[in-house]
C-alpha cells in the first residue's frame, strides 16, 4: 500500500515536471513569435532613408537625393532563411508582393536620375511614386503579414 502511495506521488511528480517542461517550451515559443523579423529592420532603414530624401528636397540638396536613392532602390534584404518562410507563407501572391519591391526599385531608381539631372519637379514625381509602391504594398500585405509572423503562433 505504502509502495503504492509512493509511486502515485512520483507519477505525479514527474507529470507536473513534464507540464512545467511544456509551459517553458510554449514560453520559449512566444519570445521566437515576438522576436522581429529581418524585414522590420529592412523597412525602418527605408523609413529613414525616405524621411531623409524629404529633408534633402526641403533644402534642394539633390547631391543627397542623388547618394540616398540607390540605398533605396537597392535596399537590404532579409537572410535567404526568413526569405524562405516570407515566400512560403506569401504563395501564390509572391509574384504581387514582389511587383511592389520592384516598383520601389524603379521609382528610387528614376528618383536618383532626376536628382543628378537637379530636376526638382522630377524628383519629387518620382518620390511620390515610390512612396505610392510603400503603401500598395503595405495596404496588401503589412497587416495579414504582423498577424501571421507574429501573432498566430
Ligand atoms: C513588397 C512589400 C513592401 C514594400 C514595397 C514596402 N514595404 Fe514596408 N513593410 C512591409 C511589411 C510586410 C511590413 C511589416 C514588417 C514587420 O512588421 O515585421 C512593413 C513595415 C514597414 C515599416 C514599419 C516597420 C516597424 O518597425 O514596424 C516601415 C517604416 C516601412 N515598412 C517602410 C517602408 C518604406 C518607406 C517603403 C518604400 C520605400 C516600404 N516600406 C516598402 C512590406 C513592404
Amino acid at each position: 500500500m505504502r509502495h503504492i502511495q509512493t509511486s502515485r506521488l512520483h507519477l505525479r511528480a514527474t507529470l507536473c515536471a513534464a507540464l512545467l517542461c511544456a509551459a517553458a517550451a510554449s514560453g520559449a515559443q512566444t519570445v521566437e513569435a515576438s522576436r522581429p523579423m529581418a524585414l522590420r529592420e529592412v523597412m525602418d532603414q527605408l523609413g529613414r532613408d525616405m524621411q531623409a530624401v524629404t529633408g534633402a528636397i526641403s533644402k534642394e540638396d539633390w547631391a543627397l537625393v542623388a547618394e540616398l536613392a540607390p540605398k533605396i532602390a537597392r535596399h537590404a534584404e532579409p537572410p535567404a532563411s526568413e526569405k524562405i518562410r516570407i515566400l512560403a507563407w506569401l504563395a501564390t501572391d509572391a509574384g504581387k508582393f514582389r511587383g511592389f519591391d520592384a516598383q520601389v526599385h524603379d521609382a528610387a531608381t528614376a528618383m536618383g536620375e532626376a536628382a543628378q539631372h537637379s530636376d526638382g519637379q522630377a524628383v519629387i514625381a518620382a518620390f511620390a511614386k515610390v512612396q505610392q509602391s510603400c503603401l500598395a504594398c503595405h495596404q496588401g500585405f503589412r497587416k495579414p503579414f504582423v498577424q501571421h509572423f507574429y501573432e498566430k503562433r
